[in-house]
């Protein structure tokens, strides 16, 4: 059966990245991949266009899709709005919550050839390989009540970090079933020698290893986690975390690898369905000069082809086009080093497909 594609190019950068990303999945299209592919508008684009940064018609058109391609969104042309449902960010957290894309997955891997471009020591993060396993669809960023209002004669601003048992259960099965998956090894992040709600979380995470007796549950506090990251960051294989611990983790282990602009990431609902980002963001200050990374958008394809699309063969080779581009000497600006060459947008676009198609 056809299965539909939704992509959203969104703000910033993302236009000029998903169409380099586009162009690999058209690719797997002419290799026999059945699938429909419709794009859609999001964030401040689709703000300026309908007044709304998530329109009943792309919510229609990301529900219907099996998967969906997203860019980046937001940028300082709409920082100035002050109702934050009207802010670019709310299109995604609305996907995020409409679709009930609870399961993020974020790995870190840093690429032998990119282990120079790291702002630690190469030795540190040479063969990395983390998957931070982030919940998405909680947490702080969706609890209530929140606001800011007025008390006592001065305004308040005030967030609800809140988790129910099955939300942690089903994030935590996710992990676990990720570290069986990978090196049996599974780090929960919490901070239970403060937050309640994280004692609750790590009561889940206890009472759900028996079931994984394969895997090696571990235990730390989010700011040792974020002092251990960057210390030793190869002791961990996959971590699980809340929704803001996750937001801000993913960032640093990002970091590890090089650039922002090499990591995919797939947000995954019950069902399978998923969207698929870079994990940076729309950059606006390079937008519109084709000097932007594609590879993190080009592989979030590869992962949607694993993760929703169940065609493990065709991510492989994607990953491995990447790889061999890197080992070609290619970099656009943000990863270049001594003695490689620096490409624009469309030019890395070009080679991840001449490779994918040479493989
Ligand atoms: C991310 C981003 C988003 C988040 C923003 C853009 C709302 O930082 O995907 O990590 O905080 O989740
Ligand atoms: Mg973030």
């Amino acid at each position: 059966m056809t299965q539909k594609i939704l992509v959203l190019p969104g703000d910033g950068i993302g236009p000029e990245i998903t169409a380099q990303a586009s162009r690999i999945l058209a690719a797997c299209q002419a290799r026999g991949l059945d699938v429909e592919v419709e794009e859609g508008l999001v964030g401040g684009s689709a703000y300026d266009a309908h007044g709304d940064p998530l329109p009943a018609e792309t919510l229609e058109k990301a529900k219907a899709a099996r998967a969906i391609l997203l860019g980046a969104v937001g940028g300082p042309k709409w920082d100035i709005l002050e109702d934050l449902t009207k802010r670019p960010e709310k299109g995604l957290l609305g996907l995020r919550k409409n679709l009930g894309l609870f399961g993020n997955l974020r790995p870190a891997i840093t690429y032998p050839q990119l282990a120079d471009a790291s702002s630690l020591k190469p030795e540190l993060v040479a063969g990395l390989d983390i998957m931070i396993v982030r919940e998405l669809t909680g947490g702080i960023y969706f609890g209530q009540p929140r606001g800011i209002e007025e008390r006592n004669g001065e305004r308040v601003g005030f967030n609800t970090y809140v988790y129910t048992e099955s939300e942690i259960e089903r994030i935590g099965r996710v992990a676990f079933e990720m570290a069986q998956k990978r090196g049996k090894k599974l780090c929960s992040v919490d901070k239970a020698n403060v937050l309640e709600v994280t004692i609750l979380w790590r009561e889940v995470m206890e009472r759900l290893a028996p079931e994984y007796p394969d895997v090696e549950l571990s235990h730390m506090y989010v700011d040792n986690a974020a002092m251990q990251l960057v210390r030793a960051p190869k002791q961990f294989d996959v971590m699980v975390t809340g929704n803001m611990f996750g937001d801000i983790l993913s960032d640093a282990a990002a970091m590890l690898t090089g650039s922002i602009g090499m990591l995919p990431s797939a947000s995954l609902n019950e069902s399978g369905q998923g969207m698929y980002e870079p994990c940076h963001g729309s950059a606006p200050d390079i937008a519109g000069q084709g000097i932007a990374n594609p590879l993190a958008t080009i592989l979030s394809v590869a992962m949607m082809l694993r993760y929703s699309l169940d065609e493990p063969m065709l991510a492989n080779r994607i990953e491995e086009a990447v790889g061999k581009v890197l080992d070609e000497g290619l970099r656009t600006a943000d990863i270049a080093s001594a003695g490689t060459r620096t490409v624009s947008t469309a030019a890395m676009g070009d080679a991840v497909l001449a490779a994918f198609e040479a493989l």
